[in-house]
């Protein structure tokens, strides 16, 4: 059996009837930037599954515009928080959670069009969702960014989907578990806790969603006493990315009924252009998050950073720095990119966001090192990758010291970037097709 085969089967293991769960047990609902990213590889399969796997995730669309981080299409016992803890539904009724996560839907439907074979049918989907799209982003825009400073903010740590990223050990400190309510961890029960966010975290991640929960129909309230607001780069270079992907899409495919989209958008990318410049951190030579309620960058070296590239607005001087700092950490972590400073005391190579490595972060990374011009790299980025799944299969992430897949196993948006991303790059970067070293299918 070939890795293409199994990447599938994977796929439609995992394909709850129109939309896919990222592993059925651990993660049993829709999840946003999961979603988007797994079309990507169903379109290498079928096209009409890939458009409806969108159509799904924005059936959850609030009215306000934001596509919330989780879609409760059924119910399931086997994770915490469900839809009875957010207590709040999409425009169409459907649970949602009350948050969102990186806005990688424009970036995924720009390249789901590139590849389409059907380009009237896809020409037709662009269009039905390009709307939904302006309003995703407005909300981004407006709501998390009310002062128009350039930079949106998240209000809770899982919106970055960088859930337990040293990034957050300071800005959580000023959330406090005083009144925290009882609540049961799920995840436990499937993954090794040595691989998952620790208590004192989670303990916080409740905390917040208590604190979204009492600000449910108030979105301004939420913002203004949020205890966690920070501008993450990952969120803040995906959107930058996402809205060049929007704005391109309207432009090719109808400028003139997206004539005023068109033009707001333009000033959301000034705006932004100009504002991301303050995430860059002269000291440690890397892009860092801001910690909005202090007003302070914080200083912590993670995986983040590196998107950076994908907005298109990194210059030569601090590239040729970035790429120096990317290969530094390949080597010390062991030639795969750490999703936080392999030399940082704070690194662990095998706890979910604070050292393992990540397909699709490392496809984020590829992808901005693409549109940056630095090839090079970007191809030994695309084969390291690859050298993971022939290892390890489709892993949620992977130690990257030894290569062992962590987390959960057979997961979803691992195979759709064998599908989307290496599989056609086979030939060119001489890896092979065949079943891994470490691992037989099961
Ligand atoms: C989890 O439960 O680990 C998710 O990442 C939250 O979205």
């Amino acid at each position: 059996m070939s890795i293409t085969k199994e990447a599938r089967r994977v796929l439609e293991m995992n394909d709850m009837g129109g939309y896919t769960v990222p592993r059925p047990k651990l993660y049993p609902f829709q999840w946003n930037w999961d979603s988007c990213l797994v079309a990507l590889g169903f379109m290498t399969m079928n096209e009409k599954r890939a458009w409806r796997e969108i159509d799904m995730l924005f059936q959850g669309q609030w009215t306000n515009g934001m596509v919330p981080h989780i879609v409760y299409h059924r119910e399931s016992e086997n994770y915490n928080p469900g839809p009875e803890i957010w207590q709040v539904v999409s425009a169409l009724g459907i649970p949602t959670s009350g948050i969102s996560q990186p806005p990688v839907a424009a970036f995924c439907i720009k390249r789901m069009y590139d590849i389409a074979k059907d380009k009237k049918a896809a020409k037709e989907q662009v269009l039905k969702f390009l709307p939904r799209l302006f309003k995703y982003h407005k909300w981004y825009h407006t709501v998390r960014d009310p002062m128009n400073t350039g930079l949106v903010s998240i209000l809770h740590p899982w919106e970055s989907g960088r859930d337990n990223s040293a990034d957050w050990d300071d800005p959580l400190r000023h959330v406090s578990i005083e009144n925290l309510l009882e609540y049961k961890r799920k995840d436990t029960n499937f993954v090794d806790p040595s691989e998952r966010p620790r208590k004192e975290d989670y303990d916080r991640y409740m905390s917040l969603v208590q604190h979204c929960r009492e600000h449910k129909h108030d979105p301004e309230g939420h913002f203004e006493t949020s205890p966690f607001r920070v501008a993450d780069t990952t969120i803040n270079f995906i959107l930058a990315r996402a809205d060049q992907d929007l704005l391109a899409m309207m432009e090719e495919l109808d400028p003139k009924a997206f004539e005023n989209e068109i033009s707001t958008i333009k000033d959301w990318v000034k705006t932004s252009k100009a504002a991301t410049k303050r995430l860059w951190d002269e000291e440690d030579e890397l892009y860092h998050c801001i910690d909005l309620l202090k007003g302070e960058r914080i200083k912590s070296n993670s995986s983040g950073g590196f998107t950076a590239f994908l907005s298109g607005w990194v210059d030569k001087e601090k590239s040729v720095i970035l790429v120096e700092k990317l290969k530094a950490w390949r080597e010390e972590s062991g030639k795969h990119i750490a999703s936080f400073d392999p030399y940082s005391p704070r690194y662990v190579a095998r706890r979910y966001w604070r050292g393992p490595v990540w397909a699709i972060v490392n496809f984020l990374i590829y992808e901005g090192l693409m549109l940056s011009g630095e090839e090079d790299i970007a191809k030994e980025v695309a084969y390291d990758t690859s050298v993971l799944m022939r290892e390890s299969l489709f892993a949620e992430y992977y130690d990257p010291g030894t290569c062992d897949g962590l987390g959960g196993d057979s997961f979803s948006w691992t195979a759709a970037m064998w599908l989307y991303w290496l599989e056609p790059l086979q030939k060119e970067l001489g890896f092979k097709d065949d079943l891994p070293v470490k691992k037989t299918a099961t």
